[in-house]
């Protein structure tokens, strides 16, 4: 049994606590990591793949956006296929300049940890953290494999369900919704680079055909809410996505199915994502569809805004950790509307009976035209799509300034 100490306890190294401690370890505060599961699979688990203008911008301006920016591919445009039409949305037009960068998410986890260790900075991988606690002046105790890691504050980044979610009083529940349906997932070679976005609204269900590398696209077909991957045979997936996605010859085939699931489609947002000296970031604190990639791209925006408050915080702002509950509280409301939106476009109503959706489809067609031409509309939807606009600038310290609070002892 050990007993160490630290001014920031990180609980989860993905992108929000990869951020987060690359931030704090700059500006001279005392970090540990920790992480459940080991750094190959860390750096091999495919998920997200679309980044943010924001977040990228965000990124380069911290150094850490080289490979992403030599490797990653720009889009500024997405296809949306509805009853024969197919709808170009140049939302990087429409939003004046803001377009992605196709790059996986395990890519830049890759990175951010590359970055960190060269910085000097540490990460426990393998190393799952139990109970967390408070001590008798309210300070968390992180219960770990080889004895107690005991913080100034604990920050849970490690996604829906985990323990420094867990010591909060309601268990950091929260309004929370189930949709009526899933989305299979699908990591697919191809043979050709998927060259922009494409979501099919279709009579008999969504599908979307996602970027990722040159060679591997990422699928989804919306599927019966708890449907089991075994009634999908690779010949089924791959039979439907070209008929929903109307696949021609110009478009990426997908072939070898690489990897494939079950995603169940949930919404939810914590009632509070700071409890005293318990903070909570990224999926954590909220859990998003995939629609509208915006899951990994708040948690970097979460991140950013708690290593500012953090800084602040130790420098004596006694708000500081509030204001990052506020504001990111009402980011992810403003994500959740816009995704639950983008969902409602992309889907039927449940249970439309067969002569009732050409109906619907022909409404969502007119919406889709609305977003696809210049003017408010178009505009609003491209700027939250592309993720326009600036994540707030880091305030990194020089490490000398921080010594007096790096050792976590301080009563601030
Ligand atoms: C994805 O890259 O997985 C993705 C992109 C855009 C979406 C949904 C998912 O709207």
């Amino acid at each position: 049994m050990t007993t160490r100490s630290t001014t920031v306890a990180i609980v989860g190294a993905g992108p929000a606590g990869l951020v987060l401690a690359h931030l704090l370890h700059r500006a001279g505060v005392d970090v540990a990591v920790h992480e459940r599961r080991s750094r190959d699979e860390l750096e091999r688990t495919a998920r997200a793949g679309v980044l943010e203008h924001r977040v990228v911008e965000y990124l380069r301006g911290l150094g850490l956006a080289d490979r992403l920016t030599a490797e990653g591919q720009r889009h500024g445009r997405c296809e949306i296929t509805c009853l024969g039409e197919k709808v170009t949305v140049d939302y990087g037009e429409l939003s004046g300049g803001a377009r992605h960068w196709a790059y996986p998410q395990q890519e830049l986890v890759r990175d951010l940890i590359a970055a960190y260790r060269a910085d000097g900075g540490t990460i426990a991988f393998s190393s799952p953290v139990g109970a967390v606690a408070p001590d008798a002046a309210g300070r968390p105790v992180l219960r770990t494999a080889d004895g107690e890691l005991r913080a100034g504050w604990a920050v849970g980044c490690e996604g829906a369900g985990g323990p420094v979610a867990a010591a909060f009083p309601d268990g950091a529940e929260g309004p929370a919704r189930r949709y009526p349906y899933d989305w299979l997932t699908v990591l697919a070679r191809i043979d050709r680079p998927v060259a922009a976005v494409r979501y099919a609204v279709h009579a008999d269900g969504f599908a979307g055909m996602m970027p990722r590398t040159a060679d591997v696209g990422r699928f989804y077909l919306e599927v019966p809410a708890g449907e089991r991957i075994e009634e999908w045979a690779p010949e089924r997936i791959r039979g439907e996505l070209a008929r929903r996605l109307e696949l021609g010859g110009a478009d990426p085939a997908p072939g070898e199915l690489l990897e494939t699931g079950v995603l169940r489609m949930r919404g939810r947002v914590a009632r509070r994502i700071r409890h005293g000296r318990l903070l909570l970031a990224g999926d954590a604190a909220h859990t998003v569809t995939p629609s509208g990639a915006k899951g990994l791209n708040s948690a970097v925006a979460d991140a950013a805004d708690l290593a500012g408050a953090l800084l602040a915080e130790l420098d004596g702002d006694g708000g500081a950790l509030d204001g990052y509950q506020r504001r990111r509280l009402e980011a992810a409301w403003r994500t959740q509307e816009f995704s639950d939106r983008l969902l409602d476009l992309l889907h039927l109503p449940a249970g439309l009976p067969p002569e009732q959706r050409e109906f619907a489809l022909r409404l969502r067609l007119e919406r889709i035209h609305r977003i696809a031409r210049p003017g408010p509309e178009g505009a609003a939807f491209a700027r939250a799509y592309a993720g326009a606009g600036e994540l707030p600038a880091a305030r990194v310290w020089a490490p000398a300034q921080r010594t007096a609070v790096a050792s976590g002892t301080t009563d601030r």
